[in-house]
């Protein structure tokens, strides 16, 4: 059996169910506002986010699921979705997915209002139900997912990362939402529990390894249904690269940094500088630490007893840094 299938098959009824209310829940009486969420739900992604939130309160409640799970599975995918349609304007991305992004097909514009239309169903859908200590979880997300982004354009305009930094920005743009899927499928069912902490955690360490293998694919040449090679483009500069800067002569530091500052749109000079990076372990080096965080985040799982649902979250560890999209 594929190994994704591997992995739904302890909550195939939840994430058959939770598409439908997924869809359900951006529904909008605008038009072109259900024309394009219709376009985004027919391009799914892995929907490794809903998976985490079925997993986890199903690992901590004997496989028993409540609305609460559902409507938080919900609201943390239209978050994500409405994250990436922002991205993309961000990043200045045409692909997403395989398919043209929002921005690529309608214009930035109706991007940013399609993403903050998509924010604010996820939020109300918290509201509307009273279910205020998964909002809190979420919010949390939400503001430091900005901030991450933020803190990554500062960083790219200064050209003055540091190892430390690349790490803070990808737990608040990333490891986050990742860490609110865990923390949240555990409150939903668990509500005071110390879990809902322990799941926090262990969310975060597997949205690091999530992000640095993110990170890794950009400087491969496989089709993962969005660009390769626009980080760099974008001076956006990832563990990869931040570990060669620190390990390298003055004089091919300075060669590196002036070519993200001033020749990142030349397409020959950012094919040079990837191979520099690959010839001088960057990418083994970034391997080696998102294997790390994998690692710990495993381990948070020992002291549960085993189950179905703890197989498959094992499993969905290393479909993370396995994964080939
Ligand atoms: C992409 O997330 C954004 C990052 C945090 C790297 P996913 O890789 O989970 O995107 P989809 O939902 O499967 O397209
Ligand atoms: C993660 O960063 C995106 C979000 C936090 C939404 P990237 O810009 O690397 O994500 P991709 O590669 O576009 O999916
Ligand atoms: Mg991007
Ligand atoms: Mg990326």
């Amino acid at each position: 059996m594929k190994i994704v299938s591997q992995i739904k098959e302890p909550i195939n009824m939840e994430m058959e169910l939770f598409e439908k209310k997924f869809y359900e829940s951006m529904s909008s009486k605008v038009a072109l506002l259900n024309r394009i969420t219709y376009y985004i739900v027919n391009r799914k992604g892995k929907q490794m986010r809903p998976m985490f939130v079925f997993l986890t309160a199903k690992l901590l409640n004997n496989g028993e699921v409540n609305e609460r799970t559902y409507r938080g599975a919900s609201v943390i995918e239209l978050i994500h979705t409405a994250t990436l349609v922002h991205d993309d304007v961000v990043d200045d991305s045409n692909k997403r997915r395989g398919f043209f992004s929002v921005n690529a097909l309608w214009k930035n514009k109706i991007a940013v209002l399609v993403g903050d239309y998509l924010l604010s169903k996820g939020l109300l859908l918290s509201i509307d139900n009273g279910d205020f200590d998964l909002l809190r979880i979420i919010s949390v997300a939400v503001r430091e997912m900005s901030e991450g982004e933020l803190l990554q354009i500062e960083k790219a305009r200064r050209l003055d990362i540091t190892e430390e930094i690349y790490y803070e920005i990808i737990r608040q743009k990333t490891a986050t939402l990742i860490a609110a899927c865990c923390s949240l499928g555990a409150c939903s069912v668990k509500p005071d529990s110390e879990d809902v902490e322990t799941f926090r955690k262990f969310g975060e360490l597997i949205g690091m390894a999530f992000q640095i293998k993110d990170d890794l694919f950009d400087y491969g040449e496989e089709r993962i249904g969005k660009p390769t090679g626009i980080d760099i483009k974008e001076q956006k500069m990832t563990l990869p690269l931040i570990f060669v800067l620190n390990h390298c002569s003055k004089a091919d530091r300075k060669w590196l940094i002036n070519s993200v500052k001033n020749h990142n749109k030349d397409k020959k000079r950012v094919k040079q500088v990837i191979a520099f990076v690959k010839e001088n372990g960057g990418l083994d080096y970034a391997v080696k630490k998102m294997l790390a965080y994998k690692e710990e985040a495993l381990a948070l799982l020992e002291t549960y007893p085993d189950s179905d649902y703890k197989n498959s979250l094992i499993l969905m560890v290393n479909y993370v840094v396995d994964r080939k999209k």
